[in-house]
């Protein structure tokens, strides 16, 4: 783990090739096993540099997205990824830029936007001209750690797909040529919530429709941020006490309450 387990400073930020890591701060050497090399006057009497090194951690990797987590017992990243990779296919995708962004909410509230198309006719217009957003059309599904929508085109019924993985990762798949944006939803603050989106296309793309899509994209993207930052609003007020669900179109939402409910301890697991 990138903390220096000296005071904290993390050891390596950016990207590039080391053969050792340094700490910034007092100028702790780690290398590249984690393993402490060195520390400036680390002979003073009473300090034991002996069996220091950084914090493993469990990685795995699902094709090319690499996924770490601190929990060194954690179950394996299959048994949370669930049918993901039957649904999400990440074959002859190329990795074209990322997007970063900050939003004024909660992380909860960000999710839960993220997580119903029941305001897709209301606040976005772009989107439910292309998608059936109709709930005879529109399909949700939910299956472990796993939410799901399915929206087919109007024009051509290519379904386009919107995954959420418990407890904060994106990703979505438009209809039409192979395509996706990836990534996660990042509490900062109560009221504050940092995002990125990695977008993959195939490598010989047509270009115009990348541009459109990405145009239509971050309309969706101006939209919701209206939305879910007036819902900060809303709910900082304190007067809303609790919201209320429709049982069908956001079952989804419920779904990841009762996660967040079991997470927290607030509720026996669901
Ligand atoms: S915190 Fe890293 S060397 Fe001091
Ligand atoms: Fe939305």
């Amino acid at each position: 783990m990138n903390v220096c387990r000296h005071r904290g400073h993390p050891v390596a930020t950016g990207a590039g090739r080391r053969e050792a890591l340094q700490c910034p701060y007092h100028g702790w050497t780690y290398g590249l096993d984690g393993e402490l090399r060195a520390a400036p006057r680390s002979r003073e009497p009473g300090f034991d540099a002996e069996g220091i090194a950084l914090r493993p951690v469990s990685v795995d990797a699902w094709g090319p997205l690499v996924f770490v987590n601190p929990d060194l017992d954690a179950p394996p990243l299959a048994s949370a990824l669930g049918r993901l990779p039957e649904l999400v296919d990440l074959d002859g995708l190329e990795f074209r830029f990322r997007d970063e962004f900050d939003l004024a909410a909660n992380w909860k509230v960000v999710c839960e936007n993220y997580l119903e198309c029941y305001h897709c006719p209301v606040a976005h217009a772009g989107f439910s001209r292309l998608v059936d957003v109709s709930p005879e059309a529109y399909r949700l599904d939910a299956e472990g750690l796993v939410l799901s929508q399915f929206g087919p085109e109007r024009e051509t019924g290519a379904v386009g797909s919107f995954h959420f993985l418990w407890p904060n990762l994106t990703l979505n798949l438009w209809p039409g040529e192979p395509n996706l944006s990836i990534g996660p939803v990042l509490p900062v603050e109560p009221g504050r919530t940092a995002r990125f989106l990695d977008y993959f296309f195939a490598p010989g793309a047509d270009e115009a429709w990348v541009a459109e899509l990405l145009e239509l994209d971050a309309e969706v993207g101006r939209e919701d941020r209206a939305l879910v930052e007036a819902v900060q609003e809303g709910v900082a007020t304190g007067l809303l006490e609790h919201g209320r669900l429709l049982p069908e179109s956001e079952r989804l939402v419920a779904r990841f309450q009762e996660l967040v409910a079991s997470a927290t301890g607030s509720s026996d697991p669901p």
